[in-house]
């Protein structure tokens, strides 16, 4: 993060179009502290984001019951924060107060995409939000239906995307108030079948998703206290889990949506540089919003992820982000269709480590294949091999691959 940010590319234009709406680049600050305090949000769209969903907001008179403190972080082998968790709640400013900073933002960032993201509890709740923002002149309305402490569930405390049912029913009053202000419905990642969620905001008639939001978790207990973490006096609750930790998730949640429903996707969820963002393009997510990055690294990351992006396009010949846009998708089966075929691990002798990790991981986790000669250089029993990959990724030097057997 240290280094100074490469140029744009010259050739490259990085403007995309999502709903209707035109962003200078694709990236957009999500829904979150960033986005929670007007002179923030200035900054971030100073910086270059494209644009901003302001943090969840709700009716006057919701209580806003926040504890501190409310961050912990997933630290594994001396990183820091390879994931964060968060214990926060919706914002503690009221609609009236986020209309007033839709009116000013969209007055003073013209070029640059407002969004506001709401949370209600009755029908007339949801509505009144969405005809406030219009009025405000909101360029798109953002549905958090995966706030832990969504009430409009079929379960007491449960989100309302956890529901097709219920994502049907709000998604529908929310586009009867909105009109035709685009709206999106941000989803958890956290239910048995994303899919049917999906078909649920489109039957719903939103116009978009956003996959997804922070995935519920139990961050760690204190193995001392047994208190969780983070520990409030010796008392914790479940996070939401965001950052790198859940990129795996967010590719595999946007990957199924796209697969399987056609509705514009904004992916969200573990995005840190450029090149994550092109892999979440590639599963189909059209923009990128993020979150955890910022908070850890700062605005300034911007610069990377327009750079990054750029100078990545114009190696692949790509003139548009939507090139990129579902280019994985034709490559994601499912099991039974995948090829068999017949592989077997091979060690690069002249760059072996001699350290003995292959031979531990293959014995005790694998398929006993790899013996250590007196010399304490691995070797491969053809026989008993299965090429089942596990070798390569525990090997420091990178010296072992997998040969294709014809
Ligand atoms: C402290 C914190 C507060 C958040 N508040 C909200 C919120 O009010 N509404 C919402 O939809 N998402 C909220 N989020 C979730 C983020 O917008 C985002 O969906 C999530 O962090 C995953 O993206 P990331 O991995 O880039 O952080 C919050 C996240 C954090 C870390």
């Amino acid at each position: 993060m240290s280094a100074p940010a490469l140029r744009p590319s010259p050739t490259v234009n990085l403007e995309t179009a999502f709903l209707g709406l035109r962003l200078e680049n694709p990236f957009l600050l999500s829904a979150a502290p960033s986005t929670d305090d007007l002179d923030m949000a200035r900054q971030g769209l100073d910086a270059g984001w494209a644009g901003v969903v302001l943090k969840t907001t709700s009716v006057e008179g919701t209580p806003v019951p926040l504890a501190y403190p409310m961050m912990s972080a997933m630290e594994w082998a001396g990183r820091r924060l390879v994931g964060m968790g968060n214990i926060d709640l919706i914002s503690e400013h009221h609609i009236d107060a986020v209309e007033e900073r839709v009116r000013i933002l969209t007055r003073e960032f013209p070029a640059k995409l407002i969004a506001a993201s709401i949370m209600g509890s009755r029908k007339e709740d949801w509505q009144s939000l969405v005809w406030r923002l219009r009025d405000a002149g909101v360029h798109l309305i953002e549905c958090s239906f995966s706030c832990p402490q969504g009430s409009m569930g079929e379960r007491a405390g449960a989100m309302v995307a956890q529901s097709a049912s219920a994502t049907e029913k709000v998604a529908g009053w929310v586009k009867e108030a909105a009109e035709h202000t685009p709206v999106l419905i941000k989803i958890t990642p956290q239910v048995a079948d994303v899919v049917e969620i999906a078909r649920a905001v489109k039957n719903g008639g939103a116009d978009g998703i956003t996959a997804s939001n922070s995935v519920p978790a139990l961050m760690g207990v204190d193995i001392d206290t047994f208190a969780p973490i983070p520990s409030l006096g010796g008392l914790g609750t479940y996070s939401g889990f965001t950052g790198p930790a859940i990129k795996p998730l967010t590719l595999r949640t946007v990957a199924e949506i796209a697969r399987h429903v056609s509705i514009p996707i904004s992916g969200n969820g573990g995005i840190c540089t450029w090149s994550d963002a092109v892999e979440l393009f590639a599963v189909g997510a059209q923009n990128i919003q993020i979150c955890s990055a910022v908070m850890h690294h700062g605005f300034r990351i911007i610069d990377d992820l327009k750079s990054g992006l750029a100078r990545y396009m114009e190696r692949k010949g790509f003139t548009s982000v939507s090139d990129i846009v579902g280019k994985a998708l034709p490559h994601i089966v499912d099991h039974d269709e995948l090829p068999r075929r017949t592989l077997r691990s091979r060690i690069d002798e002249s760059a072996c480590l001699r350290c003995g990790v292959c031979f531990v991981a293959c014995r005790d986790g694998g398929h006993q294949a790899i013996a250590m000669r007196e010399d304490r250089l691995p070797v491969v029993d053809d026989e008993r091999c299965v090429g089942c990959g596990l070798c390569p990724l525990t090997c420091p030097a990178g010296c072992i691959r997998m040969e294709i057997i014809p």
